[in-house]
């Protein structure tokens, strides 16, 4: 048979060793929505052939019941078809714990479960006020020794509300873990198209030479949402766009975009890079949010063609709320590379297409050579990586307009995931799952990494504060943001991206 060429390359083995995996929270949202699936993958696959895993939560479940909510998750109208045969194979393999965060009787029922196993992974899908108990009590159980293998600890966002609290955290973990035992989740980095990013900069040879401020004009970053806040208004009234998703995924895919290549890659030495760019960044305080932000809640609209509410209509939001759903920013960088160049943040709710996408602006050609003979204009070169939907890549650049004249118009090269490859994109959860049994840190937040984007980000908070809600705009649900942001470009030439 012959081998299908779009298939090269894929499925490189990555074998796990024997482990216990604990999901600490496992009748949660997170747990049947993502972790779940990305386990029952991993078993399709073979990679989770030596796991044992175990669901931990205080609802009044038996390893029974456990066992058939999983079954029932594998069998969701949007789960991916599977043989029956699997699926139970799957349910029979997993078990189930009842017990309270606070309980010590449970970390000793985990203990007496798989006590020959020498490697053990713990899932902390638990809201993050429990995760100095979950870890003191792993410890006391001596269930964090790693004399005979490993023991390593997941943790979820949010990682804090702001440096100091975020500071807490980390000091919570590091009484029961050491650094190298946690890994701290940021489900952004174990999307295809993110690990894409330092492929297509170091893996070629063509665009790293024009990387730099000598070519490029401005980047942006996008995170748009057509959602609006749905049933997670209590969550969302205390954390806000600039939290919920600059923090974290935003900045990451800015360290991303702009580290320098790392020496190897070692997970510190890529780490190491992308903490160099956070503390690159131009602080934004009191005096400069008014210039560097932007920040606006969504009113009603129309969303996707059905009439939706406003922000402080919605279930658990304050009538008055001064929550942003939408955040822009210009970031500036300390460094060689990126002196003088913009990079344009924006991210929200309810607006009018979804789109994760980094969009790198180029200068225009040194002399407009066609300017007094072509009716149309060269338009600057951009380089579109798409994050989600339709993930791939566009550059676009000028090309003549068949006929006698020079007229030119902007046209895409583009590379699309889905036609490329033959298969489809792993879920993030798998990846990141896979890389922690196997011990690959270089897609989890080392805690510099936190600290620095936080320092970014309180910063920005603390002069919203001192700047009052007044300063809040508001635009419609399913437009494409407030007006405000076009004062972030600062330029005639500069436009947001059309979503
Ligand atoms: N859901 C998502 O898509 C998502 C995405 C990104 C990050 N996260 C983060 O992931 C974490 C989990 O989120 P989630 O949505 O799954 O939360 P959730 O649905 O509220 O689930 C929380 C889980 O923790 C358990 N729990 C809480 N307090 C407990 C206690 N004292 N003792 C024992 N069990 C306790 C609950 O068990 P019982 O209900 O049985 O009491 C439940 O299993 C949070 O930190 C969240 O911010 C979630």
């Amino acid at each position: 048979m012959q081998e299908n060429p779009l298939a090269a390359g894929l499925g490189l083995p990555r074998e796990p060793p024997p482990l216990s995996l604990v999901i600490f929270g496992a009748s949660g949202d997170l747990t049947r929505r993502k972790l779940i699936p990305a386990l029952f993958s991993l078993h399709m696959k073979g990679s989770a052939a030596r796991m044992l895993i175990t669901g931990f939560a205080r609802r009044d479940w038996t390893t029974e019941t456990f066992r058939a909510r999983v079954r029932a998750m594998l069998d969701a109208e949007d789960a991916p078809a599977a043989p029956a045969a699997e699926k139970d194979a799957f349910a029979a393999r997993v078990q189930f714990v009842r017990s309270s965060f606070e309980d010590r009787e449970g970390y000793a029922a985990l203990g007496a479960i798989a006590p020959d196993c020498p490697n053990r992974l713990f899932y902390l899908a638990t809201p993050p006020d429990a995760y100095q108990s979950i870890a003191e009590h792993i410890r006391e159980a001596g269930l964090s020794d790693q004399s005979r293998g490993y023991s390593r600890i997941i943790v979820e966002k949010p990682l804090g509300r702001d440096l100091a609290s975020a500071r807490a955290l980390n000091e919570s973990f590091a009484s029961g873990f050491p650094e190298h035992q946690i890994y701290r989740i940021d489900h952004y980095l174990g999307k295809e198209t993110v690990q894409n990013i330092m492929l297509l900069r170091f893996g070629n040879e063509i665009f790293e030479p024009v990387w730099n401020n000598r070519y490029v004009d401005h980047v942006q970053i996008t995170m748009a949402e057509t959602i609006g806040v749905e049933a997670r208004g209590r969550y969302y009234e205390g954390a806000g766009a600039l939290r919920d998703m600059i923090q974290n995924h935003m900045l990451q895919l800015l360290s991303l975009v702009a580290m320098e290549p790392p020496v190897d890659l070692d997970p510190d030495s890529v780490r190491d890079e992308k903490v160099k760019v956070l503390k690159s960044i131009k602080p934004i305080r009191a005096d400069g949010v008014a210039a560097e932000t932007v920040r606006a809640q969504y009113a009603a609209g129309i969303a996707e063609g059905t009439e939706v509410p406003g922000y402080r209509q919605e279930p658990d939001v304050a009538p008055d709320s001064s929550t942003e759903t939408y955040a822009a920013l210009r970031v500036s960088l300390d460094s060689w590379r990126w002196a003088g160049v913009p990079f344009l943040l924006r991210t929200g709710k309810r607006l009018s297409r979804r789109a994760t996408e980094i969009s790198v602006h180029f200068k225009r050609p040194p002399l407009n050579l066609f300017g007094g003979r072509a009716r149309f204009s060269a338009q600057p070169n951009v380089l579109v990586l798409r994050i989600q939907p339709r993930e791939g890549i566009t550059l676009g650049f000028n090309a003549k307009i068949p006929g006698y004249a020079s007229d030119m118009r902007t046209v895409a090269m583009d590379f699309a995931y889905g036609s490329a490859f033959a298969e489809d994109l792993p879920e993030a959860y798998e990846r990141l799952l896979l890389d922690a049994m196997v011990g690959d840190s270089t897609l989890f937040m080392r805690k510099d990494e936190v600290d620095s984007a936080w320092q970014f980000v309180t910063g920005i908070l603390e002069g919203w504060a001192e700047e009052g809600a007044a300063a809040l705009s508001f635009y419609g649900a399913g437009s494409s943001g407030p007006e405000e942001a076009s004062r972030l470009l600062a330029s005639e030439e500069r436009r947001w991206r059309r979503l």
